[in-house]
């Protein structure tokens, strides 16, 4: 497996693959790698033959008051779980090759980016769509994958490569979870265990209310009132969206998502179940 820390230098490498007609799979990352990552990168191994994983923690996505300097870095046991899953190029920019002096030029998916997490999180997802298209022009891949996990941010980038003419394919990837149903996420390292045994609840919550609701307003209320019973637990939102343009649902159907922000202690959470 190759590292690579220069942007110039993984265009390289991928235009030579290119070059010998090598389809590239793609999978971003911020790093701290757990289950969930690796099964994006065997969803990528399943596609293509070459598979790049990034690992950047992104300023520009992080708000001032938000967890840039403690997220977690552990590189080395990244690489390692890297190479195990057969990743063939690893890239770790410094922030300074990402953005130089004088960066002053960011993506917006305007609507999108404003509701749910956007409205807690302003600049968030202006961060996120910058730093995926400066990575897609580095890394140019054939398919790249995102979980759905990260719900909202699944759609913001689709939009962005259907406005933005983008030639890579998105493929959206099922939520891994902990075996009590807690969906697996970098963050969950911050609860302490207190905190960590009340986590599953939020999936329970979603998935009750998900089965229970007969109305588009019954579906959120249920999942509000269990969210809101999570004891030290604050809810951010909780909302039953349409799954492409992530407007309110006016009725229950098939395919809707329920997806919902909850703080534990400090910790914000983020889940989401699909309506069968
Ligand atoms: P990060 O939080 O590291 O997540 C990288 C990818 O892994 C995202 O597509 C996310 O949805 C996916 N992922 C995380 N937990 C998952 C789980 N439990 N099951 C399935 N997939 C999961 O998301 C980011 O980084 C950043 O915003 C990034 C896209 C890299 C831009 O900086």
């Amino acid at each position: 497996m190759r590292i690579v820390r220069d942007p110039a230098e993984m265009a390289r490498l991928t235009e030579r693959w290119r070059g010998r007609g090598e389809r590239l799979g793609f999978v971003p990352t911020m790093g701290a790698l757990h289950a969930g990552h690796a099964s994006l990168i065997r969803r990528a191994r399943a596609s293509d033959r070459r598979v790049a994983v990034s690992i950047f923690v992104n300023p520009t996505q992080f708000g001032p008051k938000e967890d840039l300097s403690r997220y977690p870095r552990p590189f080395a046991a990244d690489a390692r779980l890297c190479r195990k899953e057969g990743v063939d190029a690893l890239f770790h920019p410094a922030p300074a090759a990402m953005y130089p002096p004088g960066s002053s030029t960011f993506v917006v998916v305007e609507g999108l980016s404003d509701v749910l997490c956007g409205a807690n999180r302003p600049g968030h997802f202006r961060g996120v769509a910058t730093v995926v298209l400066k990575l897609f022009n580095i890394v140019r891949p054939d398919d790249a994958y995102f979980g759905e996990k990260d719900y909202q941010q699944l759609v913001v980038i689709r939009r962005m490569v259907r406005d933005l003419d983008l030639p890579v394919r998105i493929v959206g990837c099922p939520i891994v979870r902990e075996p009590d149903g807690l969906a697996m996420s970098s963050r969950n390292a911050y609860l302490r265990p207190s905190h960590r045994a009340l986590a599953p609840l939020i999936h329970a919550g979603l998935s009750a209310a998900a089965r229970g609701g007969r109305s588009a307003g019954g579906v959120v209320a249920m999942a509000r009132r269990r969210l809101a019973a999570i004891p030290e637990a604050e809810l951010d939102y909780a909302a039953l969206v349409d799954p492409d343009t992530l407007a309110p649902a006016r009725t229950v159907r098939p395919g809707l998502r329920l997806l919902a922000a909850v703080r534990i202690g400090r910790t914000r959470l983020i889940d989401n179940v699909i309506i069968s």
